[in-house]
């Protein structure tokens, strides 16, 4: 009787405290060795090769890749009759002798684009011609080492119609239709993704591009997953529609790619940030969209990456032009409380 009213005592005591204990974590065993789907970084070529912390918290830390900037159009494409291989074959390198995962972003975009297929010009068949050799010539010399690949990128307006980029300018909307089959021709088996930002916060561009895939899909062309991008923010995210989007887009038959996470904690641009709650902010926030992504079937797991690996390498500050903290790692490579909560939740 004594001693159950001893170990009471001491449970009541050990869960008390608990509750007060900050989340604390090493980061000596890598987050990919906890989870059961592949866990992602955005790597900037430049920094991998010149910056020793960086390289190693990747190799370490993910399993899975995407290049942040080198497989874009500008980089591997610079004139028309020029593919520019070697940046991203030293990526592939790296990734093979490593054993990470090497997903491919992004063969159409309205961004970063050569100038030469800015200003093409041409009738509708040399506008086809053009886009099927960018997108095959790409996929083709790839097609040993990259299995996944993101065709489209940011189609859609957040009104939810089609955004009037080069491909809807001369193609119409039937460029969608025509790039998934050009890729597919290449290789059935390569995974093939849409990629967009804002899904799961605004309901019009969810709904359209929900539509747009399974329309495309009941067509017959091949679309494996949807890559929710997720540069969200611990002011205006909502926690339930991300968890609801994933859902929708996995109980759909897509594959659920959380493909560029990153959590800004100043969209406001103010000029400073309590960095205590805003880190403990985003650990919350990145702790429950973990717990809704273990939700998924594992078939449609293609796992989650990280726009990057500290603050200092993140894109936002300078795209933004404002001071922010939105990954997983501090500006001295120190793991961040969100690390903390993914970790604790894989
Ligand atoms: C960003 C890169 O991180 C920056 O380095 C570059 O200057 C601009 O592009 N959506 C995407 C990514 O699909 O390719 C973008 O990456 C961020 C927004």
């Amino acid at each position: 009787m004594k001693n159950s009213l001893y170990i009471l005592i001491l449970i009541i005591l050990f869960c008390g405290c608990k509750k007060n204990i900050p989340i604390e974590c090493s980061d000596n065993i890598g987050l990919y060795k906890f989870s059961k789907y592949p866990i992602g970084c955005a790597i900037n070529f430049d920094f991998l090769n010149n910056d020793n912390f960086y390289r190693n918290i990747s190799l370490q830390q993910f399993n899975s890749i995407t290049p942040e900037n080198i497989f874009k159009a500008s980089f591997l494409h610079p004139s028309e009759s020029v593919f520019d291989w070697v940046n991203a074959d030293s990526l592939v390198r790296f990734c093979k002798i490593n054993q990470k995962r090497l997903h491919g972003h992004t063969l159409l975009w309205h961004q970063q684009l050569p100038n030469w297929m800015n200003y093409f010009q041409g009738n509708l068949q040399q506008w086809e011609a053009m886009m099927k050799s960018h997108i095959q010539t790409i996929i083709t010399h790839f097609k040993n080492d990259v299995k996944a690949w993101d065709v489209v990128n940011e189609a859609f307006n957040e009104d939810g119609t089609l955004r009037n980029n080069i491909w809807k300018q001369h193609l119409e909307d039937s460029y969608l239709e025509k790039a998934y089959n050009y890729a597919k021709d290449v290789d059935a088996n390569i995974l093939l993704f849409y990629n967009d930002y804002n899904i799961e916060s605004n309901n019009n561009k969810r709904q359209a591009v929900l539509q747009c895939l399974n329309n495309l899909r009941n067509r017959g062309v091949k679309i494996d997953g949807i890559g929710l991008q997720m540069h969200i923010n611990t002011y205006s995210t909502d926690q339930s529609e991300i968890a609801n989007t994933i859902k929708l887009f996995s109980d759909n038959g897509y594959k659920v790619h959380l493909s560029e996470v990153d959590i800004s904690v100043n969209p406001l641009s103010l000029t400073s940030i309590n960095k205590e709650i805003a880190f403990q902010r985003q650990a919350n926030l990145l702790g429950g969209i973990i717990k809704a992504y273990n939700q998924l079937p594992q078939r449609n797991q293609y796992g989650i990456t990280f726009w990057g690996i500290s603050d200092k390498d993140s894109w936002i500050p300078a795209y933004y032009n404002r001071i922010d903290y939105p990954l997983l790692y501090d500006d001295n490579y120190s793991p961040k409380p969100m690390y903390c909560a993914l970790k604790n939740n894989l």
